[in-house]
């Protein structure tokens, strides 16, 4: 049984993802953290990012893990790590290269046939796990998304301005949806839920009974 939450940058997925996972019993998998983690290992090996032969050789001795919801890159935590500004910054350009794709869909795939799965990012439900059982599309105004992403980081960060925060969100949302290998687009059959208005609980509870009648 797989679940896809697919959605733009902020709209609450790995929150809600996490808790759905947690009340079924099923393992969850933050594939946006895979590409941050990647990502991570070009910046820190001061890889050009467009120089695909080398990201190509790296990408092979690349191995991504999630032990207690925590990401391991090549046996290294890099949780905290691959949160950090220039991570965000980058990931866009990095998740657009489809040999990028290829591979980490592929370790996706595999990471999920062990159990069942609920997986969020931006293509889970189009190209990942098409024949997912439920698929969900998340939503929210720019402007809900860069505020609730502004109360999650102003707790360690007060320097932080939620108009860079927005002008971030929009811009990532621009290279993910416009990108030409697996564009951030809802599927056709997935049910789109716009959370502006609604609590973390409501949104879980609503994807709970969504998956109980389909079980
Ligand atoms: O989910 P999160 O915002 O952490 O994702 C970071 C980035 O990873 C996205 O902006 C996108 O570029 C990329 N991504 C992707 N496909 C996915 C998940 C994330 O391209 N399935």
């Amino acid at each position: 049984m797989i679940i896809a939450i697919d959605g733009p940058a902020g709209a609450g997925k790995s929150t809600i993802a996490k808790k759905v996972a947690d009340s079924l019993g099923y393992i969850y998998i933050d594939t946006g953290a895979m590409y941050r983690a990647f990502t991570y290992e070009l910046l820190t090996s001061s890889i050009s990012l467009s120089d695909i032969e080398e990201i190509t050789k790296v990408l092979e001795k690349t191995d991504i893990e999630f032990k207690n919801n925590e990401i391991f890159l090549n046996n290294l935590n890099v949780t905290n790590e691959i949160r950090s500004k220039n991570v965000t910054a980058n990931v866009s350009v990095v998740s657009a290269i489809p040999q990028v794709r290829e591979k980490l869909v592929y370790l996706q795939r595999k990471i999920a046939s062990e159990s069942n799965s609920i997986l969020d990012g931006r293509d889970i439900g189009t190209v990942v796990f098409p024949d997912a059982e439920l698929k969900i599309f998340l939503t929210a105004s720019v402007k809900i998304r860069a505020l609730r992403r502004y109360n999650e980081l102003i707790a360690k960060d007060k320097n932080i301005d939620i108009n860079e925060i927005e002008i971030e969100i929009e811009k990532r949302d621009k290279l993910d949806s416009s990108r030409e290998t697996s564009p951030l687009i809802k599927a056709t059959d997935a049910i789109e839920i716009d959370t502006s208005n609604l609590s973390i609980d409501e949104v879980v509870n609503t994807i709970l009974k969504l998956a109980e009648e389909i079980c």
